[in-house]
């Protein structure tokens, strides 16, 4: 039986995934590597110098910096999205997702957050939702990102349940294959996530109910 449960931050509570790839498009921009729908979505989930890794080699620019180059490109990346950030307000929070929170808080759901990202308790501060997590996992203690179960495990861990008893909720391709890795229940949101364990086209259908109709 499931008695907690992992988010995924941006793109399951917020849109920020859009904030994300806002900023790295003008970064993209920046180092001369063409901004296509297929870099966009490769870099959902993934890790803030991972992703600027995956940037410079689709444009061939993987050695023209130098380690301190690519920090400082990063940051500046960092620094145009927390600008995007600190517009959001509750209203940005996703079409049904604080209904779920409060659906699984009524019933005495465990909840967590397992996001990659280090922005993640600034930006549920401005979502005015902290207050629904019992713990974040914090990606700097991690080794490895999406893919790798590791931050799924961490979620169960910071849980204090087995992983059969977990579900994540994730966006990207690269979160459903961490929770699956991690022998949780997998909830994916949007058209392309083939490997989820339940499937809903929007953030607005999910329900206890719409996740118990699908584990049958
Ligand atoms: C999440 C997002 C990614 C982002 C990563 C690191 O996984 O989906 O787009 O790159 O977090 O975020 P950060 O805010 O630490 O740069
Ligand atoms: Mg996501």
């Amino acid at each position: 039986d499931l008695k907690g449960f992992a988010f995924d931050l941006d793109g399951v509570i917020a849109d920020t995934a859009r904030f994300h790839g806002q900023a790295w498009h003008q970064l993209a921009d920046k180092v001369g590597t063409e901004w296509t729908s297929e870099l966009a979505d490769a870099l959902k989930g993934v890790s803030r110098m991972d992703s600027l890794e995956l940037i410079l080699k689709a444009g061939g620019h993987e050695n023209d910096y130098t380690q301190e180059e690519k920090v400082a490109l990063a940051t500046e990346k960092n620094d145009n999205y927390i600008k995007l950030v600190e517009t959001l307000t509750p209203a940005d929070i996703l079409p049904g997702m604080k209904d779920f929170l409060d659906e699984l808080k009524d019933n005495g759901y465990h909840i967590v957050l397992a996001s990659a990202s280090k922005n993640a308790p600034k930006v549920l501060k401005y979502l005015q939702l902290t207050d629904y997590f019992e713990g974040i996992v914090n990606p700097a203690d991690l080794s490895h990102g999406k893919p790798d179960p590791e931050i799924y495990l961490a979620a169960a861990k910071l849980l204090d349940l087995p992983a059969d008893q977990v579900a994540g909720l994730e966006d990207a391709q690269a979160g459903i294959e961490s929770i699956n890795r991690a022998g949780e229940l997998s909830i994916g949101f949007g058209a392309d996530l083939k490997d989820a364990d339940v499937k809903f086209d929007k953030t607005g259908d999910v329900s206890l109910a719409a996740i118990k109709a699908q584990m049958n």
